[in-house]
């Protein structure tokens, strides 16, 4: 089969494990037979650098006619005195709005081997770690009218959370047909207890729920509660459902529970089979350069494009089980390094990735 990928190596560390998401790519084209037509588009602080903007509008044409974007980071400290509008985040949440990537799919899943990495008390470690969190991506206080004005204690800013009811529905559809696949659980995450767009969000997933689901198990879980529950007791959570601003925050918790963040892959998906795979974690500008990023959220970034978008499922569990067996192999970049672990940089855990597909 023939895809178009529009690649967005970003900034920091960004070059580095977009590298061995296309080695991994070219291996399974070969393997496989498959091509794969690579666009290097530019986003984030380079395209700041190079246009003044962090997302051109030519740029953002090659995403809308790729099969699917994989996005590796954008953003450090020198961009970091960019009036909001400019900073290279700004190009990573219009790809996402532009492309209607409603959907934000993050699991979190903790491998046996890496129960010694998780920061949990052994006993809850071992109870298991295995949720997805499904976060809304494209509404919510992230895309709200935000600004700065005068009043009589000087300067304000705010920003504003807003939630409409079909844009609940479908991020709470999302969820659901993701919970009938697994456990038939989710737990919804909101503010209800003081903020009225999570009283709408509450009301909202019940009723969908109710309407279209009624085999699933749903509970709502505070999300002060919730950041608590996950340490606590992170085995009762399986599908996770919540807002942009509650999931970007609880998901960088998860990650941690699984050992590192290096290793949370992502899926951003909307109505059509384009979506954009990135790793959870961000641009790492003090290790950028020194061959010692983890590669493998971006290369698990990969295999989800490949079941979710490309329909690619034979390749994107080869792909998942030579993580599998190299990391059973011991091998660790520094973020996860352990006792008893071999460490390797970038480039060795790629090629040892590749050589296990
Ligand atoms: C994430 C990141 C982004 C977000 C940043 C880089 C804008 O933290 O994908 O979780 O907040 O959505
Ligand atoms: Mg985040």
């Amino acid at each position: 089969m023939d895809f178009r990928i529009a690649l967005i190596e970003g900034d920091g560390i960004g070059p580095e494990i977009m590298a061995a998401a296309v080695a991994v790519m070219e291996k399974i084209a070969k393997k496989y037979d498959h091509t794969f037509t690579f666009d290097m588009v530019e986003a984030g602080g380079v395209s700041i650098d190079k246009y003044g903007v962090p997302l051109t509008d030519e740029a953002l044409k090659i995403c809308k006619e790729s099969n699917s974007v994989v996005l590796a980071s954008v953003g450090g400290p020198k961009w970091d005195t960019q009036p909001g509008h400019l900073r290279p985040e700004r190009g990573l949440l219009a790809i996402r709005k532009e492309l209607g990537l409603f959907a934000n799919i993050r699991p979190a899943k903790l491998r046996p081997e890496f129960i010694d990495a998780c920061p949990l008390k052994k006993e809850i470690a071992q109870k298991g770690i295995d949720m997805v969190i499904v976060r809304e991506l494209t509404g919510g206080i992230y895309y709200g009218a935000r600004g700065r004005d005068v009043g009589k204690n000087g300067v304000e800013a705010y920003d504003t959370e807003r939630y409409s009811e079909r844009e609940i529905e479908q991020i709470a559809r999302v969820a659901f047909n993701l919970a009938m696949t697994r456990n038939k659980k989710v737990a919804s995450i909101d503010k209800a207890n003081v903020l009225e767009s999570s009283r709408l969000w509450r009301e909202t997933v019940h009723n969908v729920a109710k309407n279209e689901y009624p085999e699933i198990e749903l509970v709502d879980v505070l999300v002060d509660n919730a950041a608590m529950q996950l340490i606590k007791n992170p085995a009762q959570f399986d599908v996770i459902v919540t807002n942009n601003i509650f999931g970007d925050i609880l998901s960088d918790e998860a990650s941690q529970l699984v050992g590192s963040i290096g290793l949370m892959p992502s899926a951003s998906l909307g109505k059509t089979k384009c979506g954009m795979y990135e790793p959870i974690h961000g641009s790492a500008p003090d290790i950028a350069g020194k061959d010692i990023a983890n590669p493998l959220a971006t290369i698990l970034s990969v295999a989800m494009m490949f079941e979710l978008s490309l329909d690619l499922k034979k390749e994107a569990k080869i792909i998942e089980e030579a993580v599998d067996k190299v990391l059973k192999q011991g091998f660790r970049t520094r973020d996860i390094l352990d006792n008893g672990t071999k460490p390797v940089g970038c480039k060795e855990m790629t090629r040892l990735v590749l050589e296990n597909i």
